[in-house]
């Protein structure tokens, strides 16, 4: 299996961010969209595009947001991700506001200047090359008076969950996973207030709760989703044992807390187009 992910990286970081990220939403203290509504409030009529909509949740809470008179694109790689297309079509299905575009972040968009009132990305800006040109592009993309919500993990997002993961597999996490983590505080930061004409800058920490023996199931698929960063742990055994010690630790803390927590911790930037 890891041979096969070696192949597309790009597809194989889409699929497991869509998985994390389904995961994570389940039982938490915040509701993420209504975190970023309060942040970028978009109203009736607005035209909205949500780059790297993966399954399509936010798009689906926009759709209600701009109404009957307004729009919302949700594009991703959708061609490089085996079930994605498929995933927010259903989803999306009673949506008649809405639109589905193939395309990567990395690219100029087909649209025009002066195009959306609010361009939002969840979970995705720090897969795309150069961060920079892809701001460049969505401050091109904005109506003046329009703004751009841009979330992602902070660099100290779960480490809990992390550090637990090191201690079983005495592994470090991949070096482009890391790098990743770092690329909102290092690089969508100074970038946003070089481009943008107002920046404002929101964390946002919010636990995740895994409840008894569904919860225990739950963070199982979420730390096998993790592992198959590890193309270190290349045997399959091996891997087997990782997830054995995990669930073994996992079901300790929930047998004494009745829960297992994680920390998703996370950076907000609204970016006003004057
Ligand atoms: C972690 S998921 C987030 C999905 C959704 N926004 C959410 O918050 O639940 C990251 C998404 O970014 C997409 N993605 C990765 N690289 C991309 C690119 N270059 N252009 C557009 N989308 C991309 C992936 O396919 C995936 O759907």
């Amino acid at each position: 299996m890891t041979r096969a992910l070696k192949s597309s990286r790009e597809e194989v970081s889409a699929h497991i961010g869509n998985v994390l990220r389904s995961e994570v939403n389940k039982n938490a203290d915040y509701d993420l969209e209504e975190w970023i509504q309060a942040r970028v409030h978009i109203s009736k009529g607005e035209i909205v595009m949500d780059v790297g909509c993966g399954n399509g949740k936010q798009v689906a809470v926009f759709s209600d947001l701009v109404g009957k008179n307004g729009k919302v694109i949700g594009a991703d790689i959708f061609h490089q991700v085996p079930g994605l297309l498929n995933k927010a079509q259903e989803k999306l299905s009673e949506k008649t506001n809405i639109e589905l575009l193939d395309h990567s972040a990395s690219v100029s968009f087909p649209q025009s200047d002066h195009t959306f009132d609010v361009i939002t990305s969840c979970y995705s800006i720090y897969y795309v090359e150069d961060i920079r040109a892809t701001l460049k592009e969505y401050k091109r993309l904005l109506k003046n008076g329009g703004r751009c919500f841009i979330v992602g993990p902070a660099w100290d997002n779960s480490w809990e969950f992390y550090d637990l993961n090191r201690d079983i597999t005495k592994q470090e996490l991949p070096e482009n996973f890391s790098a990743r983590l770092w690329r909102i505080n290092n690089e969508v930061i100074p970038a946003s207030y070089e481009i943008f004409n107002r920046v404002e800058v929101s964390p946002f920490v919010n636990r995740v709760f895994f409840d008894g023996d569904n919860g225990v199931k739950a963070v199982e698929e979420y730390y096998r989703a993790t592992l198959l960063f590890q193309e270190e742990s290349e045997q399959e055994d091996e891997r087997e044992h990782f997830v054995n010690e995990f669930v073994r630790r996992v079901k300790l803390e929930v047998e004494k807390n009745g829960r297992y927590v994680i920390y998703k911790r996370a950076i907000g930037l609204t970016l006003y187009k004057e």
